[in-house]
């Protein structure tokens, strides 16, 4: 026992059991005090003062509003240091948490391990990786001051036509809840007698909150619609969507993040019966639930219609911190209103302060409320980039290897002379994809990785001519008709969210004329489809010698994809999601009646064109949701 600290406040004392420090504070707090704490507001209204003066609980940094990229770890450290200095200014000094979006890897920030996305890493299906990646990922955000990424996305993603279906680690159920063990990795390992719904973060540092989303049914809405409707029974919407969230309280995820969606025509985030009944009774959830960004405004169309009625409905509806993340002066007033009229009553606040406190004394926060600034190494570690190329290794999928008897891969590292084409071979903005230094991403050489081209150089040997040449034409391959083979690595630009919705599914920028003129001249292709999700391509399957799905592999794909074509490593990975012939079977996944695809959730072949393909999915598959 501290018996200084428990003389001043019990709340302080960290030798004293976690729900008695809870009760000690709330029972300290204001009202102010207890909306503040509910409120999550972005940085770029974040001052100093105004956390002071609001006893903000949280800041976050969205998408488009991290700092610049060429911030440094102690820059982001500083920041964030500076803000809890306000916050520990405050009357009852409790900090504030600070949450970014380190969705495949710390992805605002330059030099950051980039991991492949969700949907590579259900196509590798292997849990010890997630754990090792959930572990490194906690390691770069905490290097640089941050505590909570908003991760890991648990969607089961049913139509590949929605913009964030690579946030999403497979159309399967089974797989979702697989390779939800990242949260073993960012949180740590709960004892056995743990009880499932009540959050858990290892002690002693080096561990962070995470984040399971979005509650619930986001990745079921209509024609992949994001933000949209999903349609289904309840026992649809359970057994495919509900079921990953039973695994995260398992394993005692922090906070659950509100979808936007809606579920059969109600706004998840005026949903009650699914928040409070279900997520916190029935599930026993005792962490917090946050809402999106401007998710409480989104519940009117147009947003923002009637806030205080949205906010009443959101809160009521069990929702405890409010990303508001701007307005955060109308969000207090709003709820001052609100519970002053008791149309918010005082035991709901009350519960949603207990459960912020809760998570907040869980992540040591009031003990090390300030930047551990001895990980600073850990940010873009060799070991995390080694992981990352393990990774891609994994979850690239060979989905066709020879016309005939005669397989194509592995390719000699000792042809004389190879061409390397298309507009994702040297393009580490593309192989990276979207939520990579901004929101949506974007094509370029954005942050530090190894590049396709410059992998394919590093693998063959010095007397190999490797010819790069972005956009062949016939006339370049008449004039280099001495190839040994092609490599054409082509797929979708980056995107995020609803700006990624897309009802055709084409390669983008000229990707299928560069397969056609390559692979239909003399020489024999491999074509590398670098993309978010499946894509159309069987018009062109024919032609090409061998094929291959990489899906959105990150920083260190160069090494990761060299590995494997050059045969230094097999395949491993199988499709996480059925590869469609044409869009207008959509949507189409493993179990459905008239499932005609053209790969199968689950394919997958080996180099010497052995199957890989377990059939292994779990029940909830064949559903229509
Ligand atoms: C976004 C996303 C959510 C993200 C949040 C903060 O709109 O829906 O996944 O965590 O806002 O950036």
């Amino acid at each position: 026992m501290n018996l200084a600290a428990a003389a001043e406040a019990p709340y302080k004392d960290p030798s004293i059991p976690i729900e008695t420090r809870v009760s000690d504070l709330l029972s300290r707090m204001t009202i102010q005090e207890k909306i503040g704490q509910m409120a999550q507001i972005d940085r770029t209204v974040a001052s100093q003062e105004v956390i002071r003066d609001f006893g903000i609980g949280s800041v976050l940094n969205g998408g488009e509003s991290a700092p610049a990229p060429g911030a440094t770890p102690a820059m982001w450290a500083d920041m964030i240091d500076g803000y809890q200095k306000a916050a520990m200014s405050t009357r009852l000094g409790i900090p504030v948490v600070y949450g970014t979006d380190a969705i495949h890897g710390h992805n605002c920030i330059v030099g950051s391990t980039i991991f492949p996305h969700n949907i590579g890493l259900g196509a590798a299906r292997d849990e010890d990786l997630m754990v090792r990646i959930g572990r490194a990922t906690a390691l770069e955000v905490l290097a640089t001051g941050v505590p909570y990424p908003f991760a890991p996305c648990i969607a089961v993603c049913r139509d590949p036509r929605w913009g964030r279906c690579y946030e999403s680690y497979s159309e399967d159920t089974g797989i979702v809840r697989s390779m939800s063990k990242i949260i073993l990795g960012l949180q740590g390992f709960p004892p056995t007698n743990h009880t499932s719904g009540y959050p858990f973060v290892a002690q002693g540092g080096g561990y962070v909150m995470g984040c399971a989303k979005h509650f619930a049914g986001d990745g079921g809405t209509e024609e992949g619609i994001d933000e949209h409707n999903t349609v289904s029974t309840y026992e649809d919407l359970s057994r495919i969507h509900l079921l990953p969230y039973i695994d995260a309280m398992a394993m005692g995820v922090s906070s659950v993040m509100v979808s936007f969606s809606s579920w059969n025509d109600v706004k998840m985030h005026a949903h009650r019966f699914l928040i409070t009944q279900i997520l916190k009774q029935e599930m026993s959830f005792q962490g917090l639930v946050i809402s999106d960004w401007e998710g409480v405004d989104r519940i009117t169309s147009p947003p923002g219609l009637n806030y205080t009625n949205s906010l009443e409905a959101a809160v009521n509806a069990g929702i405890d911190m409010i990303m508001v993340p701007l307005d955060y002066e109308k969000f207090c007033k709003s709820m001052n209103y609100l519970v002053s009229s008791g149309q918010i009553p005082i035991s709901r606040i009350d519960d949603a302060v207990t459960r912020i406190l809760r998570v907040k004394f869980i992540l040591g926060l009031f003990e090390r409320p300030m930047a551990d600034r001895s990980l600073f190494s850990m940010f873009g570690h060799e070991r995390h980039k080694e992981l990352a190329r393990e990774a891609v290794r994994k979850s690239l999928v060979l989905l066709k290897n020879g016309k005939g008897e005669e397989k194509m891969l592995p390719l000699s590292k000792n042809a004389p002379k190879i061409l390397v084409a298309g507009s994702h071979a040297h393009n580490i903005g593309n192989q990276c994809g979207g939520w990579t230094l901004s929101w949506q991403g974007s094509s370029g050489n954005t942050t530090k990785g190894i590049t396709i081209l410059e992998g394919i150089k590093k693998a063959v040997s010095k007397e190999t001519q490797v010819v790069f040449e972005e956009r062949p034409d016939e006339k370049f391959l008449s004039e280099n008709n001495d190839l040994s083979y092609a490599i054409v690595v082509v797929g979708e630009l980056p995107y995020a969210e609803f700006l990624g919705d897309s009802k055709e599914l084409r390669l983008a920028l000229d990707g299928e004329e560069m397969i056609k003129t390559v692979c239909s001249s003399k020489v024999k292709c491999l074509v590398i489809i670098v993309s978010g999700r499946p894509v159309v391509i069987e018009p062109y399957v024919d032609m090409m010698e061998a094929l291959v799905a990489a899906w959105l592999p990150g920083s260190e794909a160069g090494h990761g994809i060299a590995d494997v074509i050059f045969g230094d490593f097999d395949f491993h990975g199988k499709l996480p999601r059925t590869w469609f012939r044409r869009v207008d079977q959509l949507p189409m996944n493993y179990g459905d009646p008239h499932y005609d695809p053209l790969y199968p959730l689950g394919f997958g072949l080996q180099m010497n064109n052995s199957s890989l393909s377990d059939g292994n999915v779990s029940s909830s598959s064949s559903s229509s949701v």
